[in-house]
């Protein structure tokens, strides 16, 4: 059967372990003069972006290079699509083309499992790079290793996690919440009521509306950006009201716990979600996720593209 990462829980806490410490070799990878293996050589990636990104495309990108897959690139704005060409005859032309994986990002909840069933029999491994509201899965990975390797107890179990901001419109929140949970960690969304879902049935987290109340115990406080271009209505008062409620000060920074991390998946609005100079502290790790995310992207590549019956991982040919 194709593997497919459509959701944080096709890994389960299995493949969530492996995929992190598989990429442990990828970052090995990445610090080598030249960091480059042929571990995908001969296989093709091709990135399907419906919406607009820097992080994830990019990283995916170098990734499935780092890999010595070839790759190909679709945008949009370029492409048939402005013809009027559908999505399913878009993904069946390329498809044709021979490929091997589709990384895909796109503005309707659903899309990477409908991609996966037009798909199915192709031997087409569909990776899930943010469907609307619902699942960024490689985000949630790239964020777990992260916090893994940046904060001093060096595993989730029993960390304390919040997740501040716009919650409703976040497919970051939502994989971050199934995966951080299911490392261990116990995870606090802290919003304004029309900011949260408007059902966390099977969530597993709980809810604060207050910041200041919960920011003294978090050991890692992670900032959501307002994602304007999801409301279709006016869910905060003002930029400003929402900052003074809800973003991450100076003052509000020196009252986490020694140790604690600031993160954010980007693109950040400095003055909004947090401070200017709170992204600069050393405790923000937020271009060390960047960083991770190409090392994460190659593991989730390797896993899905490769399975040695062994079990051994095979970089260097
Ligand atoms: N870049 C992330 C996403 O695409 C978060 C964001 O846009 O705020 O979901
Ligand atoms: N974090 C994230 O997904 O960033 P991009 O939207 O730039 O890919």
């Amino acid at each position: 059967m194709t593997a497919h990462l459509l959701c944080v829980d096709d890994l389960g806490p299995d493949g969530v372990e492996a995929v992190l410490k598989l990429t442990d070799s990828m970052v090995e990878v990445g610090r080598r003069d030249i960091p480059k293996v042929p571990a995908l050589r001969g296989r093709t990636v091709v990135s399907l972006f419906y919406e607009d990104s820097t992080r994830t495309r990019l990283s995916f990108e170098t990734a499935a290079k780092r890999l010595s897959a070839d790759t190909m690139s679709f945008s949009v704005s370029t492409s048939a699509v402005k013809k009027g060409e559908s999505l399913r005859d878009t993904v069946l032309t390329i498809e044709a083309m021979g490929i091997d994986a589709l990384v895909v990002r796109h503005a309707s909840s659903g899309v990477p499992w409908q991609l996966a069933a037009w798909l199915a029999g192709s031997g087409v491994s569909v990776v899930n790079a943010g469907d609307g509201w619902h699942e960024h899965p490689t985000q949630a990975l790239l964020d777990a290793y992260t916090i893994r390797n940046e904060h001093k107890a060096g595993s989730l179990e029993g960390l304390r996690v919040g997740i501040v901001g716009d919650v409703k419109h976040s497919r970051v929140a939502r994989s971050n919440v199934f995966c951080f949970a299911m490392l261990g960690a116990s995870v606090t969304l802290v919003a304004p009521p029309t900011l949260l879902p408007a059902s966390l049935d099977g969530w597993p987290c709980d809810v604060a509306h207050d910041l200041d109340e919960v920011v003294g115990e978090l050991d890692v406080c992670y900032l959501l950006r307002l994602q304007q271009e999801r409301m279709t209505e006016a869910l905060v008062p003002s930029l400003r009201e929402y900052a003074f409620s809800y973003g991450l000060d100076l003052a509000r920074a020196q009252r986490l716990p020694a140790g604690a991390l600031v993160m954010h998946p980007g693109p950040i609005n400095r003055g909004v979600e947090i401070a200017p100079e709170v992204a600069d502290l050393p405790c923000a790790v937020i271009t060390r996720q960047v960083a991770n995310g190409v090392a994460v992207r190659m593991a989730v590549l390797f896993h899905l593209l490769t399975a040695p019956a062994d079990g051994e991982v095979r970089l260097d040919g």
